[in-house]
């Protein structure tokens, strides 16, 4: 039941000098959020599992408010060398290996950084008894499959994924529920956010910067299956949002541990419609006409069918609703991507 939400979640005097962690900082959403965070004054430290540079940070003249340690979370005794000598408050762990081809071909890595590295985590902050407020990113995929009659999507939903990436989200959100329980007590919130989309996505096989890729003549769009699939879209500005508030909010309250949100629009868009409009709003009609095209014959497999998410808890508990319509979100985006490709090259984000 909703109670005592608190909806001054960006004042700047609790966030001054909160030591936040931020997992998959070198990420799309870690790299906004830290974005976010530091603005409001908050010290951001963050794990990566790679040696890549932050472009996204670079780009946004953040690098040096950031502090940025390699760590696998696969490897605990990592973890835990980092989780004893680093003060952490609070904690957003948005870590995973979030590719769905490589997860399709390589389930093992996927189950090792979404589901070992979580418990891993949690495990480490467990013993360390000190952060107040844990968000773990889990997803909408962690619900599996649901006919279109049953959607958006409710947090009551069984997890019923059978899918390599969506099942290593569900088994994340598990050891979280388990964590959360009154065996540990822990100060943890989960979220099964929608599709998330904007500036800083460098995963040029996700939909929006795949087709903004072919739209600026970059490369050639090569559809997944035949367009006709349903997908919500939430702003990544609308998602640092949500992260605020609900790592505030639970910091101020820990009744609120255990609790479960998704967010999305509620609205289902078909793929080809998303497509539709990048094209759209970037004068090249002649380019979705060969997309159309291309989608003729082809399938898609090892993907949920539809999703689209339910916000109304979120509404219920914290007055919550996006911010940014797929039009306005795309408009920004488009113009982000414009001024980052021209200093940067998409090659040197493709992985091999
Ligand atoms: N992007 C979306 O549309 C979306 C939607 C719903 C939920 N989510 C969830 O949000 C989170 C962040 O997503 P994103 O789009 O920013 O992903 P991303 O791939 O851009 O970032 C993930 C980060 O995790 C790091 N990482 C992966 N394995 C690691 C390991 N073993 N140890 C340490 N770091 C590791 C990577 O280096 C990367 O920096 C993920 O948990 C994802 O499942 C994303």
């Amino acid at each position: 039941m909703p109670m005592k939400i608190l909806k001054n979640y960006t004042n700047k005097n609790f966030w001054k000098n909160k030591s936040v962690l931020i997992t998959g900082i070198n990420g799309f959403i870690g790299g906004n959020l830290s974005k976010y965070l530091v603005n409001l004054g908050a010290k951001v430290t963050g794990i990566t599992n790679n040696k890549v540079k932050n472009r996204f940070l670079e780009f946004e003249k953040l690098s040096n408010k950031v502090k940025v340690h390699q760590v696998n979370l696969h490897k605990y005794a990592e973890v835990d060398k980092f989780i004893i000598k680093t003060k952490v408050d609070i904690c957003i762990h948005l870590a995973a290996q979030v590719d769905v081809n490589i997860a399709k071909v390589n389930p093992l890595l996927t189950f090792q950084s979404n589901i070992t590295g979580t418990y891993n985590l949690l495990e480490s902050l467990r013993q360390k008894h000190e952060t107040k407020s844990i968000i773990i990113a889990s997803s909408d995929k962690s619900y599996g499959s649901y006919p279109l009659k049953k959607l958006p999507y409710k947090e009551t939903y069984d997890l019923r994924p059978i899918y390599p990436y969506d099942v290593s989200k569900a088994c994340g959100d598990l050891i979280s529920k388990s964590y959360s329980s009154d065996l540990f007590n822990m100060p943890i919130i989960i979220t099964r956010f929608a599709n998330i989309y904007g500036p800083g996505q460098l995963n040029f096989t996700a939909l929006v910067p795949d087709c903004i890729l072919a739209v600026e003549n970059y490369r050639k769009f090569t559809p997944r299956g035949n367009g006709t699939n349903k997908r919500d879209f939430l702003y990544v500005k609308d998602v640092c949002d949500l992260y605020t508030c609900l790592s505030f909010n639970l910091f101020k309250n820990k009744e609120l541990k255990g609790e479960v949100f998704n967010a999305g629009t509620t609205h289902g868009y078909r793929v080809d419609q998303v497509l539709k409009k990048i094209c759209m709003l970037s004068n090249r009609n002649d380019l979705y006409l060969k997309i159309k095209n291309d989608f003729k014959n082809k399938s898609l497999s090892g993907e949920i069918q539809h999703q689209f998410m339910n916000y109304n808890k979120l509404q219920k508990y914290f007055g919550w609703k996006p911010k940014y319509n797929l039009n306005d979100g795309l408009v920004e985006t488009l113009e982000w991507y414009k001024d980052f490709l021209q200093i940067n090259s998409y090659k040197y984000f493709i992985k091999k």
